[in-house]
């Protein structure tokens, strides 16, 4: 048996495999968001929980917000700042503290993006690469975007650079950029910020969940056109270089000090428009039930889970307990505290492939066969996955 253990963002067992509430008593509410995307089980109306899916939610540590915070100045003229990946809103808060500053988010996850209203920033509910702002408007961009592996296998090396590349030029010339990433990311990102950041300092984050990811946060401000201008090669190539080594000489960094070795100022700006391109999913995701065509297509789409009750007639042995699990018969809720855990079997086809040289050509062979899977979701979000 081969074992992976991935943690998720997002879990939808689909409208097949409902699951009978009574049995979920005792579920941390975070879990049951994953499960039902966002909507409780309560008698009556489906209501959207506050905190849903983890969605790659590694919250900043608020001393680091705090030291962050101080190598700030802001103007006495308004000015604005952004967090395209907001979440709850606290470290955002914290590092955009100053009465003049207007406070713009963007969150995926709907009971993040309604917390971090509550904290006075105006937030799209939405995928940030569904946003659109006019270029050149923020005076602060705050990024900690998601990290890599929860969003999706292929795309797990470039994350952080989409999300730079996608709001970087929303930034101000002039304007602040703080980038909080695991250090081995900033390799990736070293073409755009040696391009387009001048006084850029790294720093590594002391804070035990930042120390166990790696984390470093950034700092620099965006060059204006001239600036780029008057860049050499050998500049640009000297700072990749340097960014480059950031992964290997992690240790060799200043930790982020609680008193700023250096000032950034923000320069004044005006409110901004930021436009939501994208389709509003959670109101889709409630009109969908009242559509026949959905009802129609999820008749055909979804099977129906069997449902099996009964006391076997004599003590079940092995092989017995074996194909009742294959068939999905024993699906279902097991454990107790932190172990306590979802069952879900499924039949999978595996196919192996085998390579041969002979007279110089390549035989490839592929056999398929099938197999079972079994799928663990437990109680921290973390899935488990047996094949
Ligand atoms: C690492 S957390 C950072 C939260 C907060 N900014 C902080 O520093 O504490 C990343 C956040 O991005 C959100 N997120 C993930 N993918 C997103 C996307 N495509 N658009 C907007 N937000 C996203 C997640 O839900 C999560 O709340």
């Amino acid at each position: 048996m081969r074992e992976c253990v991935t943690r998720v963002s997002r879990f939808s067992p689909g409208p097949s495999s409902e699951l009978n509430p009574t049995l979920l008593a005792g579920w941390p509410l975070q879990t049951l968001n994953i499960l039902f995307l966002g909507k409780s089980y309560t008698k009556g109306a489906a209501m959207r929980l506050p905190g849903r899916a983890r969605l790659g939610f590694y919250p900043l540590p608020p001393p680091e917000a705090e030291r962050i915070r101080r190598f700030f100045v802001f103007p006495d003229k308004p000015c604005s700042a952004l967090d395209p990946c907001v979440g709850d809103g606290a470290a955002f808060t914290q590092i955009a503290s100053d009465q003049k500053v207007l406070r713009y988010g963007v969150e995926l996850d709907a009971g993040r993006a309604q917390q971090s209203r509550t904290k006075g920033i105006e937030v799209i509910h939405g995928n940030c690469f569904d946003v659109q702002s006019p270029v050149e408007s923020f005076s602060l961009i705050y990024l900690n975007p998601p990290y890599d592996f929860e969003i999706s296998e292929e795309k797990s090396q470039r994350m952080e650079k989409l999300f730079l590349e996608h709001v970087y030029r929303w930034l101000k010339p002039g304007g602040i950029l703080v980038l909080v990433v695991p250090a081995k990311r900033i390799a990736d990102c070293a073409v755009l910020l040696s391009r387009h950041l001048r006084d850029t300092r790294v720093y590594r984050l002391t804070e035990a969940e930042c120390v166990r990811y790696g984390q470093v946060a950034v700092f620099g401000v965006r060059r204006t056109r001239q600036e780029r201008d008057r860049l050499r090669d050998e500049e640009i190539i000297e700072a990749q270089l340097w960014l480059a080594s950031v992964e290997r000489e992690v240790q060799k960094l200043s930790p982020l000090p609680p008193q700023p070795d250096h000032l950034y100022t923000a320069p004044p700006s005006g409110p901004v428009r930021l436009v939501h391109r994208g389709l509003p999913l959670d109101l889709i995701e409630d009109l969908l039930p009242k559509s026949s065509a959905y009802r129609q297509a999820s008749a055909v789409l979804f099977a129906q889970q069997a449902d099996v009750t009964g006391r076997p007639l004599t003590p079940l042995h092995g092989g017995h307990v074996g194909l009742l699990c294959t068939a999905g018969m024993l699906n279902g809720i097991f454990g107790d505290g932190e172990m306590r855990h979802i069952a879900h079997w499924q039949s999978i086809k595996l196919v192996d492939r085998s390579e041969e040289e002979e007279d110089g050509k390549t035989i490839i062979r592929e056999k398929e066969r099938f197999s079972n899977e079994l799928t663990l979701v437990f109680c921290a979000g973390e899935i488990t996955s047996l094949k």
